[in-house]
């Protein structure tokens, strides 16, 4: 089967807005993983952290990955922006398929987020410091588990289901995915 695309990167990157655009020309299923842990759970991401914890989240986004292993047929899939912190959701990820980051700076991602109330996460004093901090140290992480950097600062969608669509043909062109 052709892999998944995978898209992951810092909360605000772009990875459902993406996904959802390029699920189209792709004419593959869009799955946003946040979206189906909350329909699975009866509650908001935000109401989950609350009531459950964060390590609690942190279980139900690999068994999210486990599941998608059994799916059919290729999906595009948006990652949380914390689900490859896990090494065994990292290993999950390459059996799942193609991994693409978008990548953004900080700023980008402030200016996106701060007025949003849906991240946990972000709900902090100085949202701006938690950001950099954050993105600092998963940028690493985000990199190497990808197999394909986009940059998204420059948010022009059509360009991007472009680069998207072309980094993915090129990776499915091969036959390392038809055998399995
Ligand atoms: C998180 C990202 C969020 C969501 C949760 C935690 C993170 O998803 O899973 O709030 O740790 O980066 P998005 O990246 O879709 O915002």
């Amino acid at each position: 089967m052709k892999p998944h695309l995978i898209l992951i990167g810092y909360m605000g990157s772009g990875k459902s807005t993406l996904g959802c655009a390029v699920s189209y020309p792709l004419q593959q299923c869009f799955i946003d993983t946040d979206r189906w842990i909350e329909l699975k759970e009866g509650m908001t991401v935000s109401e989950i952290f609350a009531a459950h914890g964060e390590d609690y989240f942190r279980q139900k986004e690999t068994e999210c990955l486990k599941t998608m292993l059994l799916e059919k047929e290729p999906r595009v899939l948006a990652l949380g922006g914390g689900t490859p912190l896990r090494m065994e959701n990292r290993e999950l990820m390459k059996k799942l398929g193609f991994t693409v980051y978008l990548q953004a700076e900080p700023e980008t991602i402030y200016q996106r987020l701060k007025d949003d109330r849906t991240r946990p996460l972000l709900q902090c004093g100085d949202p701006r410091a938690r950001i950099e901090q954050m993105i600092r140290e998963r940028d690493p992480i985000y990199r190497a588990a990808a197999d394909h950097i986009l940059r998204v600062d420059d948010w022009d969608t059509k360009r991007l289901i472009n680069e998207l669509q072309e980094a993915y043909r090129h990776e499915t062109a091969g036959d390392q995915w038809t055998q399995s």
